[in-house]
């Protein structure tokens, strides 16, 4: 029939259009590797080449912009998933968990040790910080051969933030922990708060034989506070002076930049790259620093339209234009 022997000769030419765009892949690569200059390479000479053009630079750092925003939007959906509804900046939580109506049992480690999930008749328990849960509607997680089945049974606080499930690991103890990892702890006894039922205490580091709380307790909570103040504090100065975006090539060196999204702080303005000095943290980072308008910081001038340039804890970086929006590093401390 006609109609096959067309078929038939788009097909022959198809297959040889793709026989000859293969020849031709095949011999840039092996032309790249033989010069020792692969894809990446050539890419990322092409990309230094065009960053030494301010327009062009301009436009290459909003394409990074938008992938940094699209890497932001996938890595939040993944950790809700990983870390169900734990809630950033948590509520301060109370020592006291009596409530009127409402009876708390006061266990053992031994007894809370009954409900570790291996016993069919009784349901899975768990504690966080001396407070008892029942997670028996999590058994997948927390019931045998749950992936998280080592936390049933026990007080297993220190682990929810140093990722050690080990039995060394699997421990109530948080002394020496830093700021980060005690708002860690907030944010998941307030999941428990929230995807659980309380109740009740186990005796030992953080609550007595009567179930009243310990001063260790007390303390491991004041301490809390205080690194929420940090992280108030800290979100308040990110605010004025954004991290930069940074990056370092092997070919190039580094390289800090500002844009409008930098350190994650949506804005509209870019700012300049300046070396700050952290008066809450031991060293320097890099800032992105309004540099027109009116200050955002206590140090701003007013009315002299340089934004927060003058600030006493920044400097500029050497070899960069104070002018400039990205900076190369020679230096990186
Ligand atoms: C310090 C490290 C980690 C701790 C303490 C931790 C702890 C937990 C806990 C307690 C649960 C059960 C939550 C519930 O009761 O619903 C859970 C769930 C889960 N975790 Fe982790 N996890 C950690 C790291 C990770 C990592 C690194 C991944 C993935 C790479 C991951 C993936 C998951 C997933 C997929 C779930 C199930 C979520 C759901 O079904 O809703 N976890 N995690």
């Amino acid at each position: 029939m006609p109609g096959n022997g067309g078929v038939h000769v788009r097909s022959t030419l198809y297959t040889t259009g793709l026989i000859y765009i293969a020849c031709q892949i095949a011999f840039v690569s092996f032309l790249s590797s033989y010069y020792n200059c692969g894809f990446s390479n050539v890419t990322f000479w092409l990309l230094d080449r065009l960053e030494e053009n301010d327009y062009m630079r301009e436009k290459i750092d909003l394409v990074r912009d938008w992938v940094d925003a699209a890497q932001e939007t996938t890595k939040e959906k993944f950790s809700r998933k990983t870390r169900g509804s734990v809630e950033e900046n948590s509520a301060p939580i109370t020592a006291d968990i009596s409530s009127p109506g409402l009876s708390r049992s006061v266990f053992t480690p031994e007894q809370l040790l009954l409900f570790d999930g291996t016993r069919a008749s009784r349901p899975v328990y768990l504690a966080i910080l001396g407070r008892v849960y029942d997670v028996d509607k999590g058994k997948k997680h927390y019931g045998k051969g749950g992936g998280y089945s080592f936390f049933a049974g026990k007080d297993g606080s220190r682990a929810f933030v140093s990722g050690d499930f080990t039995p060394n690991g699997l421990i109530d103890d948080l002394s020496g922990l830093g700021h980060d990892d005690l708002l860690g702890i907030r944010d998941w006894v307030s999941f428990y708060e929230k995807d659980y039922t309380l109740i009740g205490v186990v005796t030992g580091r953080y609550y007595d034989a009567q179930g009243n709380p310990t001063d260790e307790l007390k303390d491991v909570l004041a301490r809390m506070e205080v690194a929420a103040q940090w992280r108030a504090q800290k979100a308040a100065e990110n605010e004025v002076f954004p991290p930069c975006n940074s990056e370092w090539k092997k070919e190039s060196g580094g390289r800090m930049w500002c844009s409008t999204k930098s350190g994650g702080i949506q804005r509209d303005w870019v700012g300049v790259p300046r070396k700050y000095t952290d008066p809450t943290a031991k060293g320097t980072r890099c800032a992105c620093v309004k540099n027109f308008g009116p200050g955002l910081s206590v140090h701003a001038a007013q009315g002299a339209n340089r934004g927060d340039l003058d600030h006493p804890f920044l400097s500029e970086y050497e070899d960069c234009s104070p002018t400039s929006m990205s900076c190369k590093i020679l230096d990186w401390n």
